[in-house]
């Protein structure tokens, strides 16, 4: 594995969970791996389970870690190409990321979506230029596009919970007060599209998703009729993709409440988080035993783990 972006970068999905569980029984089998390597992560927005999974599953190789919040801490980076810089941004990123990629064997960037400028966030910039000229490998920490670590990790947890051999796995749209990025429904879409699930997509109208991401998944705008006889229920809010950015409901309707998991085939519940409490999901799901959100969080070290081995072994 060169860089980790997507689902397209993984050439046998049920071989890295398969690895990623094998991570999980023996979390520092592989210590030798990382010695004297250096993995950088820059965060460009906050996070909370990404930086530190991610850390975790790097000193569980043997490696060492540096963590940038580039934002706060470093010169503002330019993207674009030919800029002429006499606004307020100090480095462009061809230097940036080719100096980092100095200090650096491995590099993880987080960089979401603006929502503003929908031809840019579709460019994938920020990830792309980095790929582009920090001349080591790049593991997306949640690009503008997808959150391949947190879908990995969403493959990986399905994998442990699910009590058939081909589960039917629903993401249902949920209300927010603000405008989140596509980012992990897009990415959960590409994911469960090469998994072995039957998959299917609920969201009012308004809020279909770029269709490059949702491939062959049965879309429907019946929340109740996509809950019926489901094994897995992961709840995610997102902004519109046609009306780029903009929140075009805020329904309670569509909060995951006891009622509606009583349509289901006892379905574990699934969040990314943070979860916003009794506006996407209702306590009684999220403190109820169905919910699986705390283990999924904790695979997000082993997700993280199995690919920044499969990198450390590719690496010359
Ligand atoms: N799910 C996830 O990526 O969490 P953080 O934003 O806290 O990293």
């Amino acid at each position: 594995m060169k860089h980790f972006l997507s689902v397209k970068d993984v050439p046998d999905l049920s071989a890295l969970v398969k690895e990623a569980l094998a991570q999980k029984q023996n979390p520092f089998g592989n210590k030798h791996l990382g010695q004297n390597k250096t993995l950088g992560l820059l965060f460009f927005n906050a996070s909370l389970r990404t930086r530190l999974s991610t850390q975790k599953a790097a000193q569980n190789l043997g490696m060492e870690v540096m963590v940038m919040n580039v934002t706060q801490d470093s010169w503002g980076l330019e993207m674009q190409e030919g800029a002429v810089m006499n606004g307020d941004k100090a480095e462009h990123v061809k230097e940036g990321a080719a100096v980092i990629g100095q200090y650096c064997d491995i590099i993880g960037v987080r960089s979401f979506a603006g929502l503003t400028d929908k031809e840019k966030d579709c460019q994938d910039e920020v990830i792309s230029q980095f790929v582009k000229y920090a001349g080591v490998p790049i593991v997306s920490l949640e690009s503008a596009l997808r959150h391949p670590l947190q879908s990995l990790t969403d493959v990986i947890t399905i994998e442990e919970y699910k009590t058939k051999p081909r589960p039917k796995v629903v993401l249902t749209w949920a209300p927010h007060p603000k405008a989140l990025p596509q980012a992990v429904p897009n990415s959960f879409s590409e994911w469960m599209n090469v998994a072995n699930v039957d998959f299917i997509i609920t969201h009012p109208e308004g809020y279909e998703l770029d269709t490059e991401f949702t491939g062959k998944a049965r879309i429907t705008y019946n929340q109740k009729e996509a809950f019926e006889g489901a094994d897995f229920i992961y709840a995610k809010n997102w902004s519109s993709y046609q009306q780029y950015g903009q929140i075009v409901s805020k329904d309670p309707a569509w909060t995951v409440n006891a009622e509606k998991m009583k349509l289901t085939n006892k379905a574990k519940f699934m969040h990314c988080l943070p979860v916003r409490r009794n506006v996407v999901v209702m306590d009684e799901v999220l403190d109820s035993p169905e919910s699986i959100v705390i283990p999924q969080a904790g695979n997000r070290v082993w997700a993280a783990q199995a690919v920044l081995k499969e990198i450390l072994t590719s690496l010359p």
